[in-house]
């Protein structure tokens, strides 16, 4: 078993899709270590996308990523990493499986509904980006 993290995006939670996200995310087996509902600054949305700060869109991600609250959470499950990335497909809801999540629920290639760590190392990063020095988990 190991850990992922995600968060669903401004998009997403402002359209109403917290929820049905939430239970497609159990669904597929993923158990929830650890949630919050907030909003990021403009600073800290550039931190969080700070591996992306030399590409055109950086600016209008950050920009995006602060307009709204977001659902931050760690999830657990064997293989997680890749298990997630497939639950929620391409990059591009275009180009995305039938009945995964940005599929389903993503507007455009930006507001993409979702996030999902790439790596073990950066969901570690990421989860203590967001639940450093809250509860147990
Ligand atoms: P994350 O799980 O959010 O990291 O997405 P990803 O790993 O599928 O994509 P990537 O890390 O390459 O890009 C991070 C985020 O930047 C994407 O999820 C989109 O919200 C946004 N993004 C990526 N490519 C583009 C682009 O070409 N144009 C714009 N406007 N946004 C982009
Ligand atoms: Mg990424």
């Amino acid at each position: 078993t190991n850990r992922t993290f995600t968060m669903i995006k401004p998009d997403a939670v402002e359209a109403g899709h917290t929820g049905a996200i939430i239970k497609m995310i159990e669904e597929a087996g993923f158990r929830i270590v650890a949630i919050r509902k907030t909003q990021l600054t403009g600073e800290r949305a550039g931190q969080f996308y700070a591996v992306h700060s030399e590409r055109p869109f950086y600016s209008s991600l950050c920009t995006y990523m602060s307009s709204g609250a977001i659902v931050p959470m760690i999830l657990e499950k064997e293989n997680a990493v890749a298990d997630f990335r497939k639950l929620i497909g391409a990059t591009n809801p275009a180009q995305a499986e039938e009945g995964t999540i940005r599929k389903l629920y993503a507007k455009s290639l930006e507001a993409n509904a979702i996030h999902g760590s790439d790596s073990d190392e950066n969901a570690e990063i990421e989860s203590n980006f967001f639940f450093a020095g809250t509860d147990q988990y």
